[in-house]
């Protein structure tokens, strides 16, 4: 047989069994790798034995599920599995278009010029715009020292360097720093967890906590502290949406209709306003789309800002007049409605128990599902206070 074909066998072999090989690597080639290299093999125990925790202690608690803020459009079942994730990176993969890949990007407004490979880049984090936030810390770009050398995540990849977020993970800029350190504690001593069983971000966040140094965790939390919380949603009262793709992969809703044909059905919907800035450049900047039940946002003002006739209590005497948190108490106006409602749930469901909970607990006590999802409604829609010129 010829040689080349013998050659070929065998990397198909070892291709179709998963093992990680270089399939060339001259000059003019660049590298092709069959899959991205896994986390070290003890992360992948941390975060299994996590999992496991969160699937014991949550799947018992009363149902259903508001889906849509955990990013499933299912309600979690006791066979439900969690592979372990693999963080992107430079690596390009067997099948994937090479130039494509290495092709310079630009974004409007922006001076910097990246590919798509080092935009993907989970442990590298990339600066489209350096000047909206303080320079980049260490763990912010590179993540926790511990992790580094073996594949893993930085916090600016989840998050994004400007602490935005994204509707599945968390909006992290302009909470105060003490809060933000207190958050980390709780989640390392198994104080927070997802009330959803099946969301592998929180085991991943949860892991990342237990990586970290106390000095970590105060850098971190300063950093994000710093960066003034500003607008990024797009609030809109619908019956009828544009047609939605559910990625189950990332958790996220993207746009793919152009006419109002899908029913909202008492959901919120939070989707990218231009996918491809969004998901592709990751442009940090790049706003949502968020759509409210008709209706949902006097509801939901009526319960924040008057406490709904005593159903629940007047948010602002504890998260500050105009929402945008105080002392150890966080920001709760503009931001992400399916991180919101994750933790109203979540807080209610006492997977989120820490001390700083407790306070919440008279706050959720009568509130129904339909209340919370009114009240997120109504904190989207609150447009931030633009910050004061000279601040970053
Ligand atoms: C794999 C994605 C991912 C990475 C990487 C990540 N996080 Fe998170 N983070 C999350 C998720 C998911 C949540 C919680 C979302 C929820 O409760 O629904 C979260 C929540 C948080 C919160 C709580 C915010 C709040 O309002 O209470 C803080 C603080 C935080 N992360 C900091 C960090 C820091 C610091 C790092 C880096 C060491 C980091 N994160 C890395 C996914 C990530
Ligand atoms: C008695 C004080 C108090 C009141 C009143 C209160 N909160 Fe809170 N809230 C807190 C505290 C304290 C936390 C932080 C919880 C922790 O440390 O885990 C919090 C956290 C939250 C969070 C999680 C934010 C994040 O970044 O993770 C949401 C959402 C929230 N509150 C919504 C509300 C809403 C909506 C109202 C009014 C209907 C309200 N709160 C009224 C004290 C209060």
């Amino acid at each position: 047989m010829d040689k080349k074909i013998i050659v070929a066998l065998i990397y198909g072999y070892l291709i179709a069994n998963g093992v990680p090989i270089a399939l060339s690597q001259t000059a003019e080639t660049p590298e092709l790798y069959s899959q991205r290299p896994p986390m070290a093999q003890s992360q992948i125990e941390e975060f299994e034995t996590i999992v496991k925790f969160q699937k014991e202690e949550s799947l018992s608690l009363w149902a259903p599920i508001p889906g849509w803020a955990y990013g499933y459009d299912s309600q979690p079942q006791p066979g439900d599995t969690l592979s372990v994730p693999t963080p992107a990176n430079r690596v390009i993969l067997y099948g994937e278009d090479v130039e494509e890949l290495a092709r310079p990007l630009t974004i409007e407004g922006s001076s910097a010029t990246f590919s798509r490979q080092d935009i993907r880049h989970a442990q590298d984090v990339i600066d489209w715009f350096p000047e909206d936030y303080p320079p980049m810390a260490d763990i912010i770009k590179h993540g926790p020292e511990s992790l580094r050398g073996e594949a893993d995540w930085a916090c600016g990849s989840c998050h994004l360097p400007n602490g935005k977020g994204r509707p599945s993970n968390a909006p992290t800029a302009g909470l105060p720093a003490a809060y933000m350190a207190q958050q980390l504690y709780d989640m390392r001593d198994g104080l927070r967890y997802s009330a959803d069983p099946r969301k592998p971000n929180m085991p991943n966040m949860i892991r990342m906590a237990r990586a970290m140094t106390d000095a970590e965790i105060q850098e971190s939390s300063e950093f994000w502290a710093a960066v003034p919380w500003t607008r990024r949603l797009h609030v809109i009262e619908a019956d009828l949406i544009p047609e939605m793709y559910l990625n189950l992969n990332n958790n996220m809703f993207f746009t793919v209709g152009t006419e109002p044909t899908e029913a909202l059905a008492g959901r919120i919907v939070e989707t990218p306003i231009d996918t491809h800035q969004a998901d592709y450049l990751r442009n940090p900047r790049s706003g949502f789309n968020v759509y409210v039940p008709v209706g949902s946002l006097a509801k939901g003002e009526e319960l924040v800002v008057n406490g709904g006739a005593g159903k629940t209590i007047q948010c602002g005497v504890c998260h500050g007049q105009d929402l945008m948190g105080i002392g150890l108490i966080p920001g709760i106006a503009g931001r992400s409605p399916s991180y919101m409602m994750r933790q109203l749930y979540d807080m209610k469901q006492g997977t989120r128990n820490g001390n700083g909970a407790q306070l919440m607990k008279p706050v959720i006590g009568n509130l129904s599902i339909e209340d919370m999802t009114n009240i997120v409604a109504y904190l989207a829609s609150i447009i931030p206070p633009a910050p004061v010129p000279g601040e970053l």
